[in-house]
């Protein structure tokens, strides 16, 4: 397939502008960076957090009058998908000390951690099968201050600056003091992770990061990991994992404490019911909600159940006001719309361009300020890139890494990204690519404590992108990868800890009940049902 004519012409522009722009960046000049206030406003006029038709307040529940994404407070303010007067509570499939639902880096993490401190009976369940999750889609790295000339400190106040300076901050500290043990736990387990000729980690800079810090294997970070962690998972035959099980409800107690969940069958179309003492929320995120119709860089099944369960389980939830648009999702082909173009293209020189092949913003911005920079050219200043479908998007300079760094870089480097567009007749290390901002994180998420207790629920626990706080309004990149470890370990340690002193009281489903009651008196959302489970695209595909 490859490009059609009339983009191979405006291909001519970017080779055209190319050589003056490597003899910069190969003199060690760059576009320049924004200053805090262009930055505020770019972000107030093109972010579409700050879009006055994408959000709407939420009226129920403990983060009741908050402002919240449209598509979120619809699926917050949803009637559960379960009857639970059709559940029978004293017919226990499951008695476990220890459950955890998510079969992605942070519930895989958590069950290595529950298991290494001898918790009892461990259960994991998971909507697909063990490691379908967005860690196996992470593609740039995992952030870690390990080399001489950064610290823990130093990455501290990068994640602050990132986050807009909202971050809780213990929870800040607990990421980036972590972060090199959690590095070194993962190589130890197997991540084969890129290093120089003399064994020396290779690090790199992503947006927002002041030093080096970013380590990675290639351009699939998240696979490596992820098909270390559920290696590691199913050599433990003491940890049982069910496949095809999404929860559908958290279960209490009396005393209103977690105490488990009703899962779903997704092959024999029933439910079953775990009893546990401590529970590990480690479900995912958002963005298969599509907020405001962007496509979506993540994996399938992330669609926001973790926070409708914790939500009407009474967990207080943060920072969901803002959602994190990757700057650099594929456009071209449609095939590949939404899927990520890591920013590690970016950190090895890769320009931005508009149509005309100029230079429109300094590439390492942090996400938001880049995607809103993209934003603007395409729209404001009419100098997007026209797909043949009609999207409007920049060009990715790729070519310049082969150029900056040596032939086969691309191919060594990003040799997922190489793959993933010779299947469609482009070659990344000649072509250049075009992208638009396509829906990537969850900034916000259920509220914890920085041993990963739900901040508001006992006997939960909450790790990875259900869990909110630690980045604030905006994550930089590779804190995700490491935001799963780091709370992951912490929630399986402290779930682990915890469950002796736990005695798990009669089994309710009355916040479901309630729930449902609340909603249906006062008229809302009573159209919906969630959690969402899988997203439907049936009628959106012509
Ligand atoms: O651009 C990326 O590779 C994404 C990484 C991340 O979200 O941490």
């Amino acid at each position: 397939m490859g490009y059609d004519s009339s983009l191979k012409e405006l291909i001519g522009r970017v080779e055209e502008s190319r050589p003056a722009r490597l003899e910069a960046a190969r003199r060690g000049e760059h576009f320049p960076a924004m200053s805090m206030d262009k930055r505020q406003d770019i972000l107030r006029k093109f972010h579409p957090d700050f879009r006055a038709d994408a959000k709407r307040a939420i009226i129920v529940g403990p983060n009741a009058g908050e402002i919240y994404p449209n598509e979120v407070a619809d699926v917050l303010e949803s009637l559960s998908r379960l009857d639970p007067d059709k559940v029978d509570l004293t017919r226990i499939d499951y008695d476990v000390d220890v459950l955890i639902l998510g079969g992605g880096g942070a519930g895989c993490s958590a069950a290595i951690m529950a298991h290494e401190k001898g918790a009892g009976r461990i259960l994991l369940a998971t909507k697909l099968r063990l490691g379908d999750a967005n860690t196996m889609m992470a593609e740039g790295g995992i952030q870690a201050a390990d080399k001489e000339n950064d610290s823990p400190a130093i990455h501290y106040l990068d994640v602050i600056g990132g986050g807009r300076f909202a971050n809780v901050r213990e929870l800040v500290r607990a990421l980036v003091t972590d972060a090199p043990g959690v590095v070194a736990w993962l190589e130890d387990l197997g991540v084969m992770f890129d290093k120089t000729d003399d064994g020396t980690m290779r690090t790199l800079h992503g947006g927002g990061t002041s030093r080096k810090r970013m380590h990675s294997c290639a351009d699939i970070t998240g696979a490596e990991i992820m098909r270390t962690l559920r290696d590691e998972v199913e050599n433990r035959p003491d940890i049982d994992v069910l496949e095809f099980a999404p929860a559908v409800e958290l279960i209490l107690d009396e005393e209103r404490k977690c105490a488990g969940a009703v899962l779903f069958d997704m092959d024999r179309e029933i439910y079953m019911v775990v009893r546990a003492k401590t529970t590990i929320l480690a479900t995912g995120g958002l963005g298969r909600l599509h907020i405001l119709g962007f496509p979506t860089t993540n994996h399938y099944g992330a669609t926001a159940d973790g926070l409708v369960m914790a939500y009407r389980a009474g967990a207080e939830l943060a920072f969901l006001g803002s959602t994190q648009f990757h700057p650099t999702g594929a456009i071209y082909p449609e095939q590949i719309v939404g899927l990520l173009i890591t920013e590690k293209v970016r950190g090895a020189g890769a320009h931005v361009l508009n149509v005309d092949g100029e230079q429109f913003v300094y590439g390492l911005e942090t996400r938001d300020v880049e995607a809103s920079a993209i934003i603007r050219e395409c729209t404001e200043r009419g100098k997007g890139v026209p797909t043949p479908s009609g999207r409007l998007g920049a060009w990715v300079d790729t070519p310049m890494v082969d150029m900056l760094h040596g032939e086969g870089t691309v191919r060594r480097d990003f040799a997922g990204k190489y793959r993933m567009y010779a299947n469609h007749g482009i070659y990344i290390e000649k072509e250049p690519v075009l992208v638009y901002p396509s829906v990537h994180y969850q900034n916000g998420g259920v509220l914890i404590n920085a041993d990963a207790s739900c901040a508001t629920l006992p006997n939960l626990y909450c790790a990875g992108e259900v869990a909110g706080g630690v980045h604030g309004e905006n994550r930089l990149m590779g804190n995700s990868l490491l935001d799963v470890c780091v709370f992951g370990r912490r929630a399986g340690a402290g779930a682990a800890a915890a469950t002796p002193s736990v005695t798990v009281g009669e089994l309710s489903l009355n916040h479901v009940r309630e729930w449902n009651q609340t909603l249906e008196a006062d008229g809302i959302g009573t159209d919906r049902r969630s959690p969402v489970l899988l997203p439907d695209y049936r009628g959106t595909i012509s």
